[in-house]
């Protein structure tokens, strides 16, 4: 099945299912001052989740656009995208394990049709600190569910990811996590800021086995390692949990909030390690491979990275224009900002000095038509917008590359006063001349973010009292 049929699948099940079909909310949403952008399906559903009746019932799903800013600095791996989309479905006090955890395993190997001898799943193992008990309930339901495909199902006690690095899974089916098995919009439970909702979660991964496991990430592979031999694809919160001031109580209703990777269920569809070689990013590939000359297929490492981080930024910042956000030094404009300029940097390494977005946004438009169709209604507006920033940017990068390549070839270190200096003088974010650095190899003072900080501090200064 491609994306598309994934997408369309997942809802017609839901709603044949008897659950209402909402309306998805925009990337950003404007009332909700606490994060920058929608991050997961239950962000629009928050003050449902916490209690509120909602005017469509029990039962909701949808499938929703994305974006995790915080994961803008990992695209470039196999799975990473800072946008994607999120299958959703809930129940607000209605069904609960017993209904979620069979219609997940179905809808991923019956409709979709995953190998379930390729599915591993995470139980929650308990938080004593906070009555929370272990999640037998689950791992039961899992249990019941592999034997009936007659398939061996054993259970290890991980705890940690480093716990789990050391140690792996040792084959086993279902592994029990402590934090990792909490989902909040903010993690464990002591970061949840009072009010929040959280409870015990039960995740699915696809192992793919022509994944070599890298020892980098640890001595063993397991459901949480990051060497992308298991890849994580859906997340059954069972939530049932508010934050207090003293530490957690339960919600008037318990809650289900499921999320489902899009791409990566479509990607484990095709048996690809590789999210993206799916139907909703591989034509924005091709495109850069029939622009650059250069091939993604057994290309050089820094040119697939290249494509992949090129492929998800402008996807994101169509999607961010399309919803009007525009470049900027503040909140959504200064993430939308880095995601323009890391294209653009990126784009150098497929030796694209003109930027990308007038070949792309067309592509990503088209792509989206039928579900999203602002991107392709906006299109030109979203090129404009796009390329007035690549424009803006280019010759800056440009002269801070080059000075960080004078820089090594004079054999210097590079200091808190060459990034101060990128950054005041050439306009270049800190953050990409330490990526560049890092990239390269180029040597960093060990003490540059003192003194980085130290002159961007007097800088501040000075223009106050300018003011
Ligand atoms: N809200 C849950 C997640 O994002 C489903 O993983």
């Amino acid at each position: 099945m491609d994306a598309q049929d994934i997408r369309r699948a997942f809802l017609d099940m839901l709603a044949q299912d008897g659950h209402a079909i909402v309306t998805r909310a925009p990337i950003v949403l404007r009332d909700d001052p606490t994060t920058l952008f929608t991050g997961s399906g239950m962000q629009p559903l928050l003050p449902y989740l916490l209690g509120a009746d909602h005017p469509q019932g029990a039962k909701l799903a949808d499938v929703q656009p994305c974006l995790r800013a915080q994961d803008m600095d990992e695209v470039g791996d196999n799975r990473h995208t800072t946008f994607f989309e999120m299958l959703g479905n809930w129940s607000l006090g209605d069904y609960e394990k017993a209904e979620q955890i069979p219609r997940v395993f179905h809808f991923l190997v019956d409709v979709v049709g995953l190998d379930p001898d390729r599915l591993y799943v995470t139980c929650f193992l308990g938080d004593p600190a906070h009555g929370i008990p272990r999640d037998e309930v689950s791992a039961e339901i899992w249990e019941r569910l592999f034997a009936e495909r007659g398939i061996e199902c054993r259970r290890i006690d991980l705890g940690t990811e480093e716990y789990g690095n050391e140690h792996g899974n040792q084959g086993a089916r279902i592994a029990f996590y402590g934090d990792k098995n909490w989902w909040s919009r903010f993690g464990a439970p002591d970061e949840m800021p009072v009010g929040d909702p959280g409870g015990p979660d039960s995740e699915v991964f696809y192992y793919f086995p022509q994944v070599e496991h890298d020892t980098r990430y640890g001595r063993y592979p397991h459901q949480n390692s990051d060497g992308g031999q298991y890849m994580e694809i859906g997340n059954s919160v069972f939530m049932t949990f508010r934050r207090t001031e003293t530490g957690v109580a339960e919600l008037p209703r318990h809650n289900v909030d499921f999320g489902g990777g899009l791409e990566r269920i479509a990607a484990a569809s095709i048996d690809s390690p590789d999210v993206y070689r799916v139907s909703l990013l591989w034509p924005i590939v091709e495109k850069l491979q029939e622009i650059s000359g250069k091939s993604y297929d057994g290309g050089a490492p820094e040119v697939v990275h290249a494509m992949r981080v090129v492929a998800d930024h402008v996807r994101g910042a169509a999607f961010l224009a399309a919803d009007g956000v525009k470049p900027g030094n503040t909140k959504q404009g200064y993430v939308m900002r880095r995601l323009v300029r890391r294209a653009l940097r990126f784009g150098l390494d497929l030796e694209l000095t003109a930027g990308v977005a007038a070949d792309l946004v067309p592509i990503v438009g088209k792509l989206f038509a039928d579900v999203y169709p602002e991107v392709a209604e906006q299109e030109e507006r979203i090129v404009a917008v796009l390329q007035k920033e690549e424009r803006q940017f280019a010759r800056t990068l440009r002269k801070g590359l080059s000075m960080l390549r004078r820089l090594n070839r004079q054999g210097e270190v590079v200091t808190g006063t060459h990034l101060f200096e990128l950054h005041d003088t050439f306009g270049m974010p800190v953050e990409l001349s330490l990526e560049e650095a890092q990239r390269k190899g180029y040597p960093l003072a060990e003490d540059w973010r003192t003194v980085f900080d130290g002159l961007m501090d007097a800088q501040r200064d000075r223009s106050r009292a300018a003011v």
